[in-house]
């Protein structure tokens, strides 16, 4: 490998990048007791140094992260190279001329996904542009809206409506009167161009994207493995495979209906940008009505928006993020994951898979920690929206680290949760067991069971 070796103290790891792209250096400062890097990073590649540093192995390294979108910690300097080219695609903001839209809601894959992690619930008052990581998918298609209610036209104009939420709130208080507030999203649409919705939509926040590489390398055959559709085996949990229809299995999304990194893509650049790709190649992306396909660029119309190079580098960097690093577990943590199992958490989350052959090369055989079984559960009614109640069990890695990350954490698809606590408590239907046996703890093993969390 070429360029300049560093060895990061605390971090345990060496990497190295070619020397025309270092334009930074590094202070190492000591912080109350705890080990901390500052990092004064003036050029890009030492930015995913110091990312990769953080992404690291110890649990200071936890600490130091401020960002989901880390590389592998093993990348030789051409893998390093894609990373960094993918990267500036992730956050590239797309123009007219270059194809965005004519309907879209965001310009660039990093709005929706801050940091490379989720997105926040719409709000009243504020912009189209930041409310763009909730999005209003309609699944059945709508013969004026298409699948998604796109809320951004030509150069920043209305869109097709808009979308906002008011909540109804209620109280849940645990046996030692410890109390939560729990809130309900109501949907507005409020602006609707050709008036109303013919089908319900379902409204969701960006989940992270961190770790979608090693999820789309666990093989089917352990997928099929954990399904239990008929709950064969009696716990009250069945679990089933997304499975499309053209006999594939989904992974990504809330409701596991991409089939991989490729196809969650190349739905991102049709739907939220209006974007072709070689995958879906019509310019107009979502419009359904004449007077949208007319503000297509003509010399769009023949042909694909993002190069099938670009395109697959941006896939590839998508599939390189590396899962967020797990968190030293303390007495209590360690206690917390007994509990998590016992009480019926780990029916869903699974703790670990082991990978089979990444699609773009590389190491198999790895074990990771997503804790989601990929499955889609019946969650109940409190969750469901107007087209089902089923979700994919959703990854819990990263899930303590929101919070230090992005400044601030909403949880469950449509962000209405704050906290975990919340989340557990809208689990029902086939984890309505589980939420009983996490409401019947003491106080204390509830601390402890979040104290679990906080580490993944
Ligand atoms: C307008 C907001 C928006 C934009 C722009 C956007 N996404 Fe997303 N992304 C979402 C939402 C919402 C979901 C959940 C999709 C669902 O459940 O249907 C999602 C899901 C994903 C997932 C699946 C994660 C998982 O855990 O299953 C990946 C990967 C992803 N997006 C990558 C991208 C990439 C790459 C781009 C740019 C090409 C992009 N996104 C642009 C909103 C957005
Ligand atoms: C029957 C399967 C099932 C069981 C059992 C289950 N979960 Fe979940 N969990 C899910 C699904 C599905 C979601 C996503 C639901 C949604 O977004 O509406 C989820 C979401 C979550 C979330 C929010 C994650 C996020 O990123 O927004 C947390 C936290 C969580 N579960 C923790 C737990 C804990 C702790 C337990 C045990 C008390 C548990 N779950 C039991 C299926 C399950």
């Amino acid at each position: 490998m070429s360029g300049a070796v560093w060895k990061i103290p605390g971090c345990g790891t060496i990497a190295a990048v070619a020397p025309s792209t270092v334009e930074g250096g590094l202070v190492q400062s000591k912080g109350s007791g705890r080990r901390s890097h500052r990092l004064w990073v003036l050029g890009s590649a030492m930015t995913l140094l110091a990312v990769a540093c953080a992404g690291g192995s110890g649990p200071a390294d936890r600490e130091a992260v401020r960002n989901f979108i880390r590389p592998p910690a093993d990348l030789d300097s051409s893998r390093l190279e894609a990373f960094r080219v993918g990267r500036a695609l992730f956050g590239k903001r797309w123009t007219l001329e270059e194809g965005l839209g004519p309907a879209y809601d965001a310009r660039s894959c990093l709005i929706c996904h801050p940091r490379g992690g989720g997105g926040r619930p719409a709000e009243v008052g504020r912009s189209p542009a930041e409310n763009a990581s909730m999005v209003v998918r309609l699944p059945q298609g709508d013969h004026a809206y298409g699948r998604q209610l796109q809320r951004r036209f030509g150069d920043d104009q209305p869109g097709e409506g808009q979308v906002s939420l008011a909540y109804d709130q209620s109280r849940f208080i645990f046996a030692d009167g410890e109390a939560v507030t729990l809130r309900t999203p109501r949907y507005q649409l409020t602006g609707m161009k050709h008036g109303p919705l013919g089908v319900r939509p379902t409204v969701v926040i960006a989940p992270k994207v961190a770790g979608v590489g090693l999820l789309e390398a666990v093989p089917e055959a352990s997928l099929r493995a954990g399904a239990d559709p008929d709950d064969r085996n009696g716990d009250g949990v069945s679990g089933r495979l997304a499975v499309t229809e053209d006999g594939r299995i989904g992974r990504f999304g809330w409701r596991a209906e991409a089939v991989s990194v490729e196809d969650q893509a190349a739905r991102a650049f049709a739907l939220d940008m209006g974007l072709s790709t070689p995958v879906r190649p019509g310019a107009e992306g979502d419009c359904e009505t004449p007077a949208c396909r007319r503000r297509l660029h003509g010399e769009m119309a023949g042909r694909i928006e993002v190069e099938p190079a670009r395109f697959a580098e941006l896939v590839r960097f998508t599939r390189m993020i590396e899962p967020p690093p797990p968190g030293p577990k303390g007495p209590a943590a360690r206690r917390g994951s007994t509990l998590f199992a016992r009480i019926g958490c780990a029916a869903c989350h699974r703790p670990s898979f082991v990978t089979g052959a990444p699609v773009d090369g590389g190491r198999a055989g790895r074990r990771i920690w997503p804790y989601s079984d990929l499955l889609l559960h019946d969650m109940g009614q409190g969750l469901a929206d107007g087209n089902s109640s089923e979700w994919r069990t959703a990854p819990l890695w990263g899930v303590g680290l929101r919070a230090q990350v992005q400044g601030e954490a909403f949880y469950l698809h449509d962000g209405r949760a704050r906290s975990v606590t919340e989340a557990i408590l809208w689990h029902g239907g086939e984890a309505e067991g589980a939420r009983r046996a996490f409401t019947g703890l003491s106080r204390q093993d509830r601390q402890a069971l979040l104290a679990f969390l906080a580490t993944l």
